[in-house]
């Protein structure tokens, strides 16, 4: 299958108002010239990185969602596709809760669950229909998570959710062989961006730290592996390392290692985490 050309066509990012999906758009309209269909619920944000983009001759659309909401999900399928091929979709947006697992308010835990996985797989199911259904030849990624290969202690049901992503993304992906178009699962270590913050691991791990990619270089790594219609794709000599180690290690073991990495950023029991 040839590599994705994204030149002129329309590429649309979930999670585009920061941190990982705001660098892979810019990447998209700097070094490929993409055209951008921008997603995410900060309106403000998305209008001022469509300005942006389109400063350097791109076109790019806005469209605000709350993935949390399959009423949203199934808008912005309908949206994004009215009039417009969407020749790729990279499914990025993506939330955490930092804490131990039993204080993780039931709703909270029902939106991350809707957000990094219910919103995935249908955004996935659509786009992919359309691409075949209109023959773009086109692809999907999928932003998953070493989280989703190394259980991780205190983001217990993020790196649930992650580990859902990478093993579907990648059985999905093998079922589409033989067509035109592509599945690819992205699976990233720690980047800086305000999910640290948010999430409260900042307070172990920044900006700098050994393990800690700036999200730019990481929006590269993706971009370049999507385009490539990489399956399954891990940025950065360490990552890579991990991933492969973690295949041999019992996952008690990693889990432990896991737990002892981040229980540092932990607030004393019973105060609130995020
Ligand atoms: N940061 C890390 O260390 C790390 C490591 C591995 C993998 N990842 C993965 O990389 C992806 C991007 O993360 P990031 O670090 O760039 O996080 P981030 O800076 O917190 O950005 C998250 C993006 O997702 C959007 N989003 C969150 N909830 C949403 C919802 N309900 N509806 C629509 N959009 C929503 C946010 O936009 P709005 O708030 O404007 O809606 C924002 O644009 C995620 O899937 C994450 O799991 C991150």
């Amino acid at each position: 299958m040839p590599p994705l050309n994204l030149k002129g066509r329309y590429t649309l990012i979930t999670g585009a108002s920061a941190g990982l999906g705001r660098e892979m758009a810019r990447d998209i309209a700097k070094r490929f010239g993409g055209n951008l269909v921008l997603v995410a619920r900060r309106r403000d944000r998305l209008e001022e990185l469509a300005k942006e983009l389109e400063g350097l001759g791109v076109e790019a659309v806005c469209i605000t969602a709350d993935l949390s909401k399959p009423e949203d999900v199934e808008r912005l399928l309908r949206e994004a596709t009215d009039g417009r091929d969407i020749y790729a979709a990279i499914l990025n947006a993506g939330v955490t809760y930092f804490g131990r697992h039993l204080e993780l308010p039931r709703e909270t835990a029902q939106s991350i669950l809707a957000t990094n996985v219910h919103s995935v797989i249908e955004l996935a199911n659509g786009f992919v229909r359309h691409q075949l259904d209109k023959q773009l030849g086109g692809g999907v990624l999928v932003v998953s998570s070493m989280a989703g290969t190394v259980p991780t202690p205190y983001q217990a049901l993020y790196s649930g959710t992650k580990a859902m992503l990478n093993t579907w993304g990648v059985a999905f992906g093998e079922e589409l062989v033989g067509t035109n178009v592509s599945l690819s699962v992205f699976c990233p270590g720690g980047i800086a961006t305000e999910m640290g913050e948010k999430s409260g691991t900042a307070r172990k791990y920044k900006k700098g730290d050994v393990g800690m990619m700036d999200a730019d270089v990481c929006a590269r790594s993706a971009v370049d592996g999507f385009v490539a219609r990489k399956r399954f794709n891990v940025p950065g000599v360490l990552y890579k390392l991990s991933d492969f180690f973690a295949r041999f290690a019992p996952r008690g073991v990693l889990a432990s290692v896991q737990a002892n990495i981040f229980k540092g950023a932990l607030l004393p029991e019973g105060q609130k985490q995020s």
